[in-house]
């Protein structure tokens, strides 16, 4: 009889471990777990993803870029990009004259970025940084994106109200809520559409809308309200905020934004991937940062 349970045991560890790492990505083991999957997983993802060129302009690409019609050229933080997806759906657009930065906490994810944006390399700025902790001052982007990672965050609601920090008042917001049968295994991750809409009316936002795109996810459209102000693109030394001291504004040396704060030193890979999430003594430098500086000091 004892063949039997080691028999159910086995069966249990390994619908537990399908569950954790295949379908949560590791997201109830921490943002490390994530991160590695990723990278293990980043060669491949592409080719397992199989993303239709046409869809991607179609529902994702040509609104955006219609949506930043009034802007000459926009300013959009792309929050988890993978492989580039969206700066690639966006950048293609002819009417999209503006600027996407791209960042994500998976480094080879951002390796593979830059190869698939290499011919847009001067429109898209790449940055290796854990999204929980996004380094731009209040009021920053035009839009800010996030397509299908929210729920590999361990703090959903916490990364939502980032976003919603760093947009301008009157820019876009667009992001995926997971929906379908697999999203009743992600307690705390996945919401509802009712949750959903619920956690993004307690944000500044207004005009949100629910658009039906996959079988496993939604695409949910908002603004951010307040009166429209300024917009457009900036060079990234004025809008980065150092993750350290909190200071707004780092001076761009050959290879690597610096903090004259606090001395602190962002390399540019070779591959020009922004290196702000090291590793430091085996730990991750990501973490909360210090409160901004006082306005004066942004620029
Ligand atoms: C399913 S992929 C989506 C990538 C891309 N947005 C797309 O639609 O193809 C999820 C991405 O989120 C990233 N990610 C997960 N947790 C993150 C975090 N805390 N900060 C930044 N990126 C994270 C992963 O590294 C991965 O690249």
């Amino acid at each position: 009889m004892t063949w039997i349970w080691v028999l159910i045991g086995l069966i249990v560890l390994a619908a537990l471990l399908y569950w954790q790492l295949v379908i949560a990505e590791g997201s109830y083991l921490g943002p490390r777990v994530v991160t590695l999957l990723y990278d293990w997983a980043a060669s491949a993802y592409e080719r397992i993803k199989q993303f239709n060129p046409e869809d991607e302009q179609w529902y994702l690409g040509l609104p955006l870029a219609h949506a930043l019609d009034r802007i000459p050229a926009p300013f959009v933080l792309d929050v988890g990009t993978g492989t580039g997806r969206l700066p690639r759906a966006l950048l293609f657009q002819p009417r999209f004259h503006g600027h996407v930065v791209g960042l994500d906490l998976s480094r080879r994810m951002l390796a593979h970025a830059a190869h698939y944006t290499r011919p847009y390399a001067d429109r898209v700025t790449l940055i290796w940084q854990d999204a929980r902790f996004l380094p731009f001052p209040d009021n920053t982007f035009d839009a800010v994106t996030s397509l299908e990672m929210l729920e590999f965050t361990p703090d959903p609601r916490g990364v939502l109200a980032e976003m919603v920090r760093v947009l301008r008042p009157g820019g876009i917001l667009l992001v995926t809520n997971r929906v379908g049968r697999e999203a009743t295994l992600l307690p705390g991750r996945a919401f509802s559409r009712d949750r959903f809409y619920a956690l993004l009316e307690e944000l500044p936002l207004e005009n949100i809308q629910v658009q039906l795109w996959q079988v496993d996810y939604d695409l949910v459209w908002a603004r951010k309200t307040g009166r429209p102000m300024g917009g457009g693109t900036r060079p990234l030394a004025e809008v980065l905020r150092c993750p350290e001291c909190g200071r707004v504004g780092l001076t761009l040396q050959e290879r690597a934004y610096r903090c004259e704060e606090c001395g602190q030193e962002y390399p540019v890979a070779p591959d020009g991937v922004v290196e702000m999430a090291r590793k430091r003594a085996g730990r991750w430098s990501a973490r909360p940062q210090k409160p901004a500086r006082p306005e004066a000091k942004e620029v």
